[in-house]
């Protein structure tokens, strides 16, 4: 990258909060999935992979937990990674890959991961994807390591709780953006394209996710996530933490 921006922190700052808007318990999955890492090392530093890692909020908090771990952030989003190359000023490899593509573990900086780590990303992708990009995920880690994913998975036999979960977050949410408790998504990123360092990030990333990201909400159950991962390959899998609509699922391989 050609410089630094200037106030990556306060970047990170409002992404936190925009992304806190959806997630008021971000931070509890975050703290139960290095929990888990932290128990599969046993105290050791990990060789940790922030998946779809956007600014690197996961890696922030690996690193402070961990000053020692040696980290990656991969994400596609040109403005994302630009935060995260800015914030994490050497402290992380940085790597431009597509999920969507079976190649982007070839540029990974290396395999063997203790451990994978993923939010509120996968559910971007086509069912049939993420369930080749698990078994893709367990080649990157060693044996015993652990990948977990948090994003959106309902419980399937509360159907209606659900949708009044759903419907309780956005009102909270609109009320959050209507008292300047934090900007929303879209608000966001046009504040971004309007940064002077950020707007060539912004024109880029309109290249890669045109107006319309994530063609539809795909946000199957835990147990569907459970079994996939078993399917890919991981030795046990299952729930390590649950907060209303949302879960993390993790595998060891
Ligand atoms: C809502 S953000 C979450 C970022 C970060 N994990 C966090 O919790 O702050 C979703 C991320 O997934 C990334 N993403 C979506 N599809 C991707 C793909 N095909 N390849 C790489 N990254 C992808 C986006 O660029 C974005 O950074």
């Amino acid at each position: 990258m050609s410089a630094y921006l200037t106030n990556p922190h306060i970047w990170q700052e409002s992404w936190d909060r925009q992304q806190e808007a959806f997630l008021p318990d971000r931070e509890h999955r975050f703290t139960a999935m290095l929990d888990a890492v932290a128990a599969v090392t046993g105290g050791a530093a990990p060789r940790l992979l922030d998946l779809a890692g956007g600014t690197g909020s996961i890696s922030l908090r690996a690193l402070a937990r961990f000053p020692d771990a040696q980290v990656t952030v991969l994400d596609q989003d040109p403005v994302l990674l630009t935060i995260a190359e800015s914030s994490l000023r050497g402290r992380a490899t940085i790597v431009d890959a597509d999920l969507s593509e079976p190649g982007w573990r070839a540029k990974l900086p290396h395999d063997g991961f203790d451990a994978v780590l993923t939010a509120t990303a996968l559910h971007w992708l086509p069912a049939d994807r993420v369930t080749a990009l698990y078994a893709e995920i367990r080649e990157t880690l060693r044996p015993g390591g652990i990948f977990a994913n948090a994003d959106h998975m309902p419980e399937e036999g509360l159907t209606q709780l659900s949708a009044k979960l759903r419907e309780q977050a956005r009102v909270e949410r609109e009320a959050r953006y209507a008292a300047g408790a934090s900007t929303s998504w879209p608000d966001w990123w046009s504040r971004a394209a309007a940064d002077a360092q950020l707007a060539p990030k912004a024109a880029e990333r309109a290249k890669i996710y045109p107006a319309r990201e994530h063609s539809e909400e795909w946000t199957p159950p835990a147990t569907w996530h459970v079994q996939a991962l078993l399917a890919g390959g991981f030795t046990e899998a299952g729930v390590i933490w649950r907060g209303g609509t949302d879960a993390a699922v993790a595998g060891i391989r």
